[in-house]
């Protein structure tokens, strides 16, 4: 079963500041240095970014939300130029900065964007159907309102690992032509009627859905994938590469990036040049997780998982998506039209 940040969500009530996870074990990944360059790809509450710019490297600071850009700006005015946020999708981190000698992720929403409202993450409290991190772009109302039954069937079931992935698609596409789904209140109260909701369940029976949805909309594991192929052209040789995830996919992504990276196939006299291949990453400790304590003094860290590798001097590989194993998805775009921007 997918264990994740979709649980924590929504069953349990979080503080309005966002609480970092796995902050030791992040900063021991990283051991950022004075005189280095970290990249923080998930700047959010800066709490990362304050603790590296406490060891004395500097930091290039990206988030794609707009308002955690905004909020980070004084950080930055006070840091004498040791760092710089930059609002951008972290999948172009090697466009914002020439070479690092660490890259930090910490995949997910932040508490901020949780807790408020108005940005439609979650259906504790009614909200516009948004869920957008960058505030720009295909909505949760875009997509439950015009993408076809079958594709928000392969939405529900595979980023949501939704049971009833089906019926709740089928649903919405009969609901929504006479009355669309515009607030998420709206659309956690239409699946719960309709699939119901077993005394012993621990989480409401919308929590998967918009799981789903939010994952979809944010393009949440294509970022990550294409941040990983990013990060291998960025870091130095002894570069770190640290990433928390907090679902399984997330997990499995990286874990399965590492493994590849880290596999080396070196030329033999029975073997064409060709096939040689050089690990562009050494792997450094298993999966960590919280200890009990930090899941008690914060319970949205309680699926947190960090991995950590280390840049050889290897060339960059190719970012091939395949090593992911992935399944493919309906593609980001309104029915019949296409995104801002694009033709
Ligand atoms: C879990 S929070 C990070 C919290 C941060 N480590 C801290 O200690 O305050 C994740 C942040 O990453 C941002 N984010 C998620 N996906 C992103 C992406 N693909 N590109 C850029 N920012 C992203 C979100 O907007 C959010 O602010």
């Amino acid at each position: 079963m997918m264990a994740g940040h979709g649980d924590d969500l929504h069953a349990v009530g979080g503080p309005a500041r966002h609480i970092p996870v796995l902050l030791a074990e992040v900063l021991k990944a990283l051991s950022p240095k004075a005189g280095e360059v970290i990249v923080d790809g998930t700047f959010g509450a800066g709490g990362y970014t304050r603790a590296i710019l406490a060891s004395g490297a500097a930091v290039v600071a990206i988030d794609r939300d707009p308002d955690a850009i905004a909020a980070g700006r004084d950080l930055e005015a006070q840091s004498e130029g040791k760092l710089r946020v930059v609002q951008a999708p972290f999948s172009t981190l090697d466009e914002q900065v020439e070479s690092a000698d660490g890259v930090v992720l910490d995949i997910g929403v932040s508490s901020m964007q949780i807790d408020q409202a108005e940005r439609g993450f979650s259906f504790r409290a009614d909200g516009p159907l948004d869920m957008r991190m960058a505030q720009a772009g295909l909505s949760a109302a875009d997509v439950v309102n015009s993408f076809k039954a079958g594709d928000l069937a392969r939405i529900f079931g595979f980023l949501g690992e939704e049971r009833h992935a089906g019926r709740i698609a089928r649903m919405i596409e009969s609901r929504r032509e006479k009355n669309p789904f515009e607030r998420t209140l709206d659309l956690a109260d239409a699946i719960e009627t309709h699939i119901g909701r077993a005394p012993k369940d621990k989480i409401h029976p919308a929590t998967r859905v918009f799981q789903a949805l939010r994952i979809f909309v944010n393009d949440e594991l294509g970022e990550l994938a294409k941040a990983l192929f990013a990060a291998e052209r960025v870091l130095k040789p002894g570069g770190r590469l640290a990433v928390v995830t907090f679902h399984s996919l997330e997990d499995r992504i990286v874990k399965r990036f590492i493994a590849d990276r880290a596999d080396q196939v070196t030329g033999s006299r029975h073997m064409p040049e060709a096939q040689t291949r050089l690990a562009t990453f050494r792997k450094a400790g298993g999966g960590v997780t919280p200890d009990d304590a930090e899941i008690s003094a914060n319970p949205r860290a309680r699926s947190a998982r960090l991995r950590a590798a280390i840049r050889t001097e290897a060339p960059a590989r190719a970012g091939d998506f395949a090593i992911f194993g992935l399944p493919k998805l309906p593609s980001p775009k309104l029915p019949g039209a296409n995104r801002p921007g694009e033709r």
